[in-house]
């Protein structure tokens, strides 16, 4: 009697221990799911900026386009350049078909220097139709917000200033959500296999 019981109580100890680790591991589940869901709906959103042109544009205006959105500034010495290279060789690598759904965009994060004229001397070194992006710094400060960008000023000594900030490039879909991050430093191969994958 008393080795079944203690059998009984064993097992009962078993089942507890057992839903109580299917309930953390649910909840472990469920808390990540958030997160991730969360991380992925809060990269971009609406915005206000002009073009290299000088005209005012919007996000809505390149609904139906995939946004490939590149945030620097045209004074930086080596990342910008180089990244906007590589986004270059990526959008060239494309069939014109695939490439007519791509929007390219470069906004400032310098929007004190970078006006539109300036944008639009510097755009065309690496495409035609690559977009160029300024505002003013209260627009450009909202749009880093919603994309979650860096960029502070770093003083020179000589009285100028360069521009620390983050290098990353967002793929956005044609309903203008989140789609993919694309890692600056990546081959052009990497742009390209994440377009393909939302056109
Ligand atoms: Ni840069």
């Amino acid at each position: 009697m008393e080795s079944e019981s203690s059998r009984r109580l064993i097992r009962r100890r078993i089942a507890i221990f057992a839903s109580l680790t299917v309930f953390a591991l649910v909840c472990v589940g469920v808390v990540l799911w958030m997160t991730g869901t969360q991380a992925r709906a809060s990269i971009g959103g609406p915005f206000a900026l002009t073009d290299q042109r000088g005209k005012p544009v919007t996000d809505a205006d390149y609904r139906g386009k995939l946004m490939l959105v590149y945030f620097g500034y045209t004074y930086c010495p080596d990342v910008c350049p180089t990244t906007l290279s590589t986004i270059a060789n990526a959008l060239n690598a494309l069939k014109p078909a695939e490439r007519a759904q791509v929007a390219p965009m470069f906004i400032t994060v310098d929007p004190e220097r970078d006006t539109a004229q300036t944008m639009a001397d510097y755009v065309t070194n690496f495409a035609p139709d690559l977009v160029g992006l300024t505002g003013t710094p209260d627009q450009i400060a909202k749009v880093e917000r919603e994309y979650h960008v860096y960029a502070a000023k770093v003083p020179a000594a000589d009285g100028s200033y360069s521009m620390d900030h983050s290098s990353i490039i967002y793929l956005m879909g044609k309903d203008g959500r989140f789609r993919a991050i694309v890692d600056a430093g990546a081959p052009a191969g990497k742009i390209d296999e994440a377009i393909r994958a939302n056109l």
